[in-house]
This record gives C-alpha cells, sequence and structure tokens, in this order.
C-alpha cells in the first residue's frame, strides 16, 4: 500500500478534499494510507512551543530544529524508504515527471510547514527535499500536500478505473490535452467538428494529436514536446 504521513500543524485540515471522490474512494478502497501526525505533540514547555523567533531578528517565528526532528523521527525511521517532503515555494518544482516518481515509490513523508518557515538544519539533518507546486506563496504547506497527494494517488494501480483515461491526459504526452466534445450535436449555433463523428479512427486520431500541439504551442510554448515534434 502507497503510504502517506503528513506531519502538520493543522492535522484537522486532512483528509479535506482527499476525502472524497477519486481519492477518497481509493483511501476507502484501502488503495493508499493517510495518516496525521500533530508537530505540536512534540512541542516544547507548558505551552507546547513549536516555533521562536528568527535567529539575527526579522519578522515572524520560524518552527524549531529540535521539535521537527524529534517529531520526524516518531514517524520516520532511518531505514524508511519513503522520501522525506518538505513542502516550500523554495523547493523544486512539482510536475507530472516528479508525480510519477512519487506514485511509483512506497510513499511520502511529508512535512507541512507554518510561519515564516522551518530551521534550515532541519532539512540537512533528515535528508529533506523540498518540493514546491508554483511560484506563489500558500499560507502553509497542507493545501500544497493535498495537491501532491492528489496527483500522486490517482496514478497508483487500481484508483483509475479506465486506466487509458491517464494516458492521453495533458503533460501524460508532454503536450496539453486535445479539446473534448460530447451531445449535443449542435448547442448554440456550435456544432461538434465532423471529423468526430466521421467513424474514421485514424482521421481522428491525427486530428487530436494537431490539436493537441497547436493547443501546446498557443498557451505553452515552453513545454519541450510543442517545440521537438512539429506537425508534417
Ligand atoms: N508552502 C507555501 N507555499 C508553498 C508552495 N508554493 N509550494 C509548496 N509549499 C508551500
Amino acid at each position: 500500500m502507497w503510504r502517506a504521513d503528513i506531519l502538520t500543524l493543522y492535522p484537522e485540515m486532512f483528509p479535506g478534499p482527499l476525502g472524497a471522490s477519486l481519492s477518497g474512494d481509493a483511501l476507502a478502497r484501502g488503495l493508499w494510507s493517510l495518516t496525521t501526525h500533530q508537530i505540536r505533540d512534540h512541542g516544547r514547555g507548558r505551552h507546547r512551543a513549536v516555533d521562536d523567533t528568527p535567529a539575527g531578528g526579522g519578522p515572524g517565528m520560524v518552527i524549531r530544529a529540535d521539535v521537527l526532528g524529534e517529531a520526524l523521527d516518531a514517524v520516520s525511521v532511518a531505514d524508511d524508504p519513503r522520501p522525506r517532503l518538505y513542502m516550500s515555494p523554495r523547493g523544486r518544482r512539482l510536475d507530472q515527471g516528479f508525480v510519477r516518481e512519487l506514485a511509483g515509490g512506497p510513499g511520502a513523508v511529508m512535512l507541512c510547514g507554518r510561519f515564516e518557515g522551518i530551521d534550515e538544519r532541519v532539512i540537512a539533518g533528515r535528508d529533506l527535499i523540498e518540493v514546491s507546486i508554483g511560484d506563489y506563496v500558500l499560507s502553509g504547506g497542507e493545501l500544497a500536500a493535498m495537491v501532491m497527494l492528489d496527483a500522486c494517488v490517482r496514478l497508483l494501480p487500481g484508483v483509475m478505473g479506465a486506466s487509458a483515461s491517464g494516458e492521453e491526459e495533458s503533460f501524460e504526452s508532454g503536450l496539453l490535452e486535445y479539446p473534448h466534445y460530447t451531445r449535443p450535436r449542435e448547442w448554440e449555433g456550435r456544432a461538434i467538428p465532423d471529423i468526430l463523428l466521421s467513424g474514421d479512427h485514424g482521421a481522428i486520431a491525427r486530428w487530436r494529436r494537431e490539436q493537441a500541439l497547436r493547443v501546446t504551442r498557443e498557451r505553452r510554448p515552453d513545454l519541450r514536446a510543442a517545440s521537438d515534434d512539429q506537425p508534417e
């Protein structure tokens, strides 16, 4: 089973959206597991303090290294084969390739930060891989962890019913997806492209590939496949 352990100050945020739909069904069917851990359980003193003022001064608060080290050690022992991820806007940007890599492994231990950040020493001291879900700043790592988990879980064996539906979608081919249509045949004066109703599967496949290339070139010329693969 693909196992996710989450360290957070807000365990009540989970499973959240992961408890519904595809990921929720997969969770109920035992295809993956989600366990949350309250970082504050390792807090210091009567108030279970987890953070302190930054060394050198400046705004905000920083989560303590000793608290996080202990919290991580309680979840993940030295021979745990799972990567330990720290959700952070400074991290390696999550993309479909990275998602595939993670989904193909045994799971993940995910640390969600709050405040200004965490003590830098924990990152090296516990081999944390920093992961960002995009170039914007969230108020904490929890939503980023959910995004990452959603993307991973749908790739696990048995999760997507018609597994073929994953292969042609955006990014799996390096291209954005071709446009989709369904009934009615005409809607508000807009018709379904004739070729899709022709029954010529070869022609339909070629049309879809051309459309995927066009959409990708127009919207995301930075995606490599858009420039690599010019149509005849
Ligand atoms: N925490 C705050 N912002 C984040 C981001 N963009 N990605 C991952 N974790 C975050």
